[in-house]
């Protein structure tokens, strides 16, 4: 018999498209398209059915949560700078009622006061911050394992 295999999406918000090129002694010199490469390799090794979505704006994040309703069963979402500020990407994450890991690159605790708080972390199942790229794939892991528990 065939295993249902899992389906999680990832959701990368704005100026996440610049990673590389973007403060590097921030986030790093590889690019969104190396990290979700080595998603996609992690995934496949787990029989993960992965989604991976990019958006600058946050209307459109939105969006992608709620067509993601009843359709995924674990959502990593780094909002990037919406996680300072987005009352939307909070409630829209409300409506899904599956597991969500909230990641971040940096350790936004290290950094600048207004970066220290998270609209999303009180609604999200945890959070990974300051583990650069690791972090999506500790999130992948996280999820995996929670799934592959016996009932
Ligand atoms: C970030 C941290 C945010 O404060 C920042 O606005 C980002 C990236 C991170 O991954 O460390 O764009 O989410």
């Amino acid at each position: 018999m065939t295993q249902h295999a899992t389906k999680i999406l990832v959701i990368h918000g704005p100026n996440l498209n610049m990673l590389g090129k973007r403060e590097p002694e921030i986030y790093g010199t590889e690019s969104l398209a190396d990290i979700d490469a080595s998603l996609k390799q992690k995934a496949d090794r787990l029989n993960i059915n992965l989604e991976i979505y990019q958006s600058n704006i946050e209307g459109e994040i939105v969006q992608k949560i709620q067509d993601a309703m009843g359709r995924v069963e674990g959502l990593i979402i780094n909002p990037a700078a919406y996680t300072h500020t987005s009352v939307a990407i909070r409630d829209a994450i409300l409506l899904l009622g599956i597991p969500v890991i909230e990641v971040h690159l940096s350790n936004i605790y290290k950094r600048e006061s207004f970066r220290h708080h998270s609209m999303i972390a009180g609604v999200a199942t945890a959070q990974i911050s300051g583990l650069g790229a690791y972090g999506y794939i500790a999130a992948l892991d996280a999820l995996f394992s929670r799934f592959s528990q016996s009932p």
